[in-house]
């Protein structure tokens, strides 16, 4: 069930100054989000990532096309519906955006006392929350006395005190160091499955979406350039920004300075295979070169985990009788054919090369 619909959606904001342009932030998205999903959106600063998401919570409003949230038009909600639509969505910042004069269970507590409940359901809402993000221990504590990750696990525990069925995240672990990171992202995967929240992220860090997403939207300069899978986009990035963000992790075929630096390091023929989860396994690879008595050692790339597949680059130096390493590529390029050998024939040109230079 289609949850969040952006039909042609734009977003310009007027000029700063009177020699300024217009900013065309978001630019013509269509964007379908189902009910239960991890989307995630990423993209350089300024693609536009931000202003999707405050358009999906009607914080802006788009200059053409529509939001709809659950198959409403959300653009031109009247006050109290507009009240309502924020109930349904939670959102989470970056600098966590959390009371530093109230304490961490009164942080909790706001959103609810803003809704105007009851104190005795307050109270017992706010216990179970932070039971949720494990900070029962931390309810009388400031967020000054918190650390980064702490104080994220209470930004989320205020974003889901209304029960939201989607959850904003804008940059939500930018702030926090890798370990930190993890264990916010493990939270928000909890918050995925065990309450059935539909969650979308958006970030500028790769590794976040291959934790935590389902679904990858690449934007830049406001348009969406590629969306898909996770795993469909990590291991078969088409756009030049979306190879850029996948190689920050993971390991891509060797070239140029890099792949000579390993030519000199190591002996024999340096071929890299691509191994895709349902297309190309590792052992299919190495069963093929050990038939043929071919030596091989792993010398760059190693294998990924996205979402539970398997995806990776490995690139190896095959080292044995010429004829017999010639036929074991050979034949796992036919039954792999993701196979690069792009590097081999360069080497080769070389040597010959240099049989001539002897010879003159
Ligand atoms: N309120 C605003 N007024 C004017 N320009 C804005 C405003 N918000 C965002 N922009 C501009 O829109 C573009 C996209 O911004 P943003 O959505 O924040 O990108 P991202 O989150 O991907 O970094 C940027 O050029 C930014 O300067
Ligand atoms: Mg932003």
């Amino acid at each position: 069930m289609t949850l969040i619909r952006l039909s042609g959606v734009s977003k310009t904001f007027p000029p700063a100054t009177k020699n300024d342009r217009p900013v065309v932030a978001v630019d013509d998205v269509d964007l379908d989000i189902a009910a239960g999903e991890v989307v995630g959106i990423v993209g350089y600063s300024g693609a536009g990532k931000s202003t999707v998401l405050r358009l999906l919570n009607a914080l802006e409003t788009p200059s053409s096309g529509s939001v709809e949230i659950d198959g409403r038009d959300i653009t031109s909600l009247r006050e109290r519906d507009l009240r309502t639509l924020r109930g349904d969505i939670g959102m989470i910042f970056q600098q966590f955006n959390l009371f530093e004069s109230r304490t961490v269970e009164k942080n909790v507590a706001y959103p609810l006392e803003i809704a105007g409940r009851p104190k005795a359901e307050i109270a017992s809402r706010v216990k179970e929350l932070l039971s949720f993000v494990g900070l029962s221990d931390k309810a009388k504590n400031h967020p000054e006395q918190l650390s980064g990750g702490q104080k994220q696990r209470v930004g989320i525990a205020r974003a889901l005190a209304t029960s939201p069925r989607i959850l904003l995240a804008d940059e939500a672990t930018s702030a926090l160091d890798p370990d930190t990171t993890q264990e916010v992202l493990a939270l928000l995967g909890r918050v995925n499955q065990e309450l059935g929240v539909t969650i979308v992220v958006i970030t500028h860090e790769m590794d976040v979406i291959r934790t935590l997403a389902d679904r990858v939207v690449v934007m830049e300069a406001g348009r969406i350039i590629e969306q898909g899978t996770v795993f469909d986009v990590l291991s078969a990035p088409r756009h030049a920004a979306t190879r850029r963000f996948v190689s920050s992790i993971i390991e891509d075929v060797p070239q140029g300075d890099q792949l000579a630096a390993l030519q000199t390091r190591h002996p024999g023929r340096i071929v890299t295979f691509t191994i895709r989860d349902g297309d190309v396994t590792q052992a299919d690879v190495f069963a093929t070169l050990s038939r043929h008595g071919v030596r091989f050692e792993l010398i760059h790339g190693g294998i990924n985990d996205i979402r539970g597949r398997v995806f990776g680059h490995l690139t190896l130096a095959l080292t044995g009788e010429p004829d017999a390493v010639s036929q074991a590529i050979i034949e796992a390029a036919a039954h792999a054919p993701l196979v690069e050998e792009t590097l081999v024939e360069k080497k080769e040109e070389t040597l010959v090369e240099k049989k001539e230079d002897h010879r003159g």
